[in-house]
């Protein structure tokens, strides 16, 4: 997949994994990841799908409606992407820490829904509940923090609420963080991001170290 890594001045931080939005490439997050830590190693990924020209990560029938079957394949191949990734950058695979926008969220939420080793923290920007009708992995220790907008036309509040529902359901720690907005990633929702990172998924990496 098309990537950017960069190794940080930090290599036992977080590596932070970070997943785009519709439209957007590997480029687009670089910037937010140096405000949540800029010590922190970058491995950020484009989607391989393109629908009219713009990349995702997995197709979609309709806005908000998911072709699953792609959904599946592509969680998985992003899975595959990151293992071989860590063995030729040389960071640590068990120490990740997912940050998504939107389309970028969903396959990010698809690997907390799928696999209880990939992420070991997780980011989300205006997800939504990726698929329903899925057996979840164990995700006991694993905290989420998602943002969600009030009045998003395209990740409705109550998708954000259900989210977090099934990931608490699985063992995870998930936070919905509330804004007064729509679809938008917005500095305000950057700056409450950073906040809880610094608090829970610091210590965490300094337990674990
Ligand atoms: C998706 O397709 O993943 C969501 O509807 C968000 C978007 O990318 O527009």
């Amino acid at each position: 997949m098309n990537h950017i890594f960069k190794q940080g001045a930090a290599p036992d931080k977080p590596v932070l994994l970070l997943l785009h939005g519709t439209g957007g490439t590997e480029h687009d997050l670089l910037g937010l990841a140096k405000i949540i830590d800029p010590e922190a190693s970058v491995l950020s990924v484009r989607g391989n799908v393109l629908e009219n020209g713009m990349p995702r990560f997995f197709k979609r029938l309709a806005e908000g409606v998911f072709d699953e079957k792609d959904l599946v394949f592509r969680t998985e191949e992003l899975r595959d992407f990151i293992i071989e990734a860590a063995e030729t950058c040389q960071f640590d695979a068990r120490n990740l820490t997912a940050i998504g926008y939107s389309n970028g969220a969903n396959i990010a939420a698809s690997l907390l829904f799928h696999y209880a080793d990939v992420l070991k923290a997780a980011i989300l920007h205006h997800p939504m509940v990726p698929l329903r009708d899925v057996s979840m992995p164990d995700l006991t220790g694993v905290p989420v923090w998602i943002a969600a907008g009030t009045n998003d036309p395209i990740c409705p509040a109550q998708e954000a609420e259900e989210l977090q529902q099934r990931l608490d359901a699985a063992g995870a720690s998930a936070t919905v963080h509330w804004v007064d907005t729509g679809h938008q990633l917005t500095m305000e929702e950057v700056e409450a991001a950073k906040a809880w990172y610094e608090k829970i998924c610091i210590s965490i990496n300094k337990q674990d170290n």
